[in-house]
């Protein structure tokens, strides 16, 4: 607590501020804030100190520390408790560990890494360290089970909002929650539910996004926002906005019901109108992707005429 006390000090002044003034101004001696700054410094503040002068905060870290994320985040019940790890198996795993334990709603889970991050239909969701933003949100929606697809177009429209907002990129949306970027795969999101038949518990709401990642930490078919915009992306002015859309979209889906959420989809998605197969199981589809349904299922138009839909399943866009 008084590390970010410090830092907000040091963070409202451009110029060099006495340790006098400093410690005076937050009752404590010359030597406990020497102590503090040393482990700011740790930690990857680059404070720098002058004789006479005092300290000034050159640069922070590249991490995306609870209170870094909370600073000016000015939501209502999003991310209001943040649980921060280095590195984790998976962000889902500690954030279903802590739904169970009744986690309000909202709470997030940050990793710098995940060892185990995994993604949709039992893959692998490659997580290098400091490059993106692995986070899981849990919620606790009054809707029923049938309906927590929605959620995740929701939370995908979230993420092409704020990635427009923030860096001016268009990202598309491939059913049902693939971000991505140039035709290459930017982000994905994972789903997972606690359930009974007629009422959800809870939802974590899994999000990876791959930021700055060099083409060696980039597998092949995947993008990242630096590769694009040749520079270093502010991830935490990111996942800031991430957040604000995500409750600002919630709030709407609450109030509104999903068909605004579902017409937002629309104008971020690319697979509506294509010549779809999509791979559920064992069968396949295939056929005209036509629509989405008010549960976020996607309609697909076979050759026979008839329609079907499906609800989960890996969609390959025919050419
Ligand atoms: C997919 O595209 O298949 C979904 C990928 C989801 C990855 C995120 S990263 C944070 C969270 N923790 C995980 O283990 N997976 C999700």
């Amino acid at each position: 607590m008084m590390q970010e006390k410090i830092l907000d000090f040091l963070k409202r002044k451009a110029e060099y501020v006495s340790g006098d003034q400093v410690s005076q101004r937050l009752g404590i001696t010359r030597q406990a804030l020497w102590k503090h700054i040393q482990e700011l410094k740790e930690k990857g503040y680059d404070i720098v100190a002058v004789p006479h002068l005092g300290y000034r905060l050159a640069s922070g870290p590249d991490r995306l520390f609870e209170p870094e994320v909370a600073r000016g985040l000015n939501t209502e019940f999003i991310a209001k408790k943040i649980y921060y790890f280095d590195t984790v198996a998976s962000t889902m795993d500690v954030a279903t560990q802590l739904g169970i334990k009744g986690s309000s709603e909202g709470t997030i889970i940050l990793s710098e890494t995940q060892t185990k991050g995994r993604g949709r239909l039992g893959r692998a969701w490659f997580s290098p360290k400091y490059k993106g933003i692995y986070l899981s949100l849990i919620l606790r929606p009054k809707i029923m089970p049938a309906q927590a697809s929605l959620l995740t177009l929701l939370s995908a429209v979230s993420i092409c909002e704020a990635i427009r907002g923030i860096t001016d990129l268009d990202t598309q949306i491939k059913w049902p929650n693939d971000i991505l970027l140039n035709h290459k795969k930017l982000g994905g999101i994972l789903t997972e539910l606690s359930a009974e038949m007629d009422r959800v518990n809870f939802v974590v709401i899994g999000m990876g996004l791959n930021v700055n990642n060099d083409k060696k930490t980039l597998t092949s078919g995947t993008a990242s926002l630096k590769e694009q915009k040749k520079e270093n992306v502010n991830r935490i002015g990111l996942l800031q906005e991430i957040l604000r859309r995500i409750e600002t979209n919630y709030l709407l889906f609450q109030k509104k019901g999903a068909h605004p959420i579902i017409e937002k989809w629309r104008e971020h998605n690319i697979t509506l109108g294509k010549r779809v197969k999509v791979y559920c199981q064992k069968e396949h589809i295939e056929g005209q992707a036509i629509d989405i349904d008010v549960d976020g299922g996607l309609l697909i138009r076979k050759d026979s005429g008839v329609i079907e839909k499906v609800m989960a399943g890996d969609v390959m866009h025919c050419k």
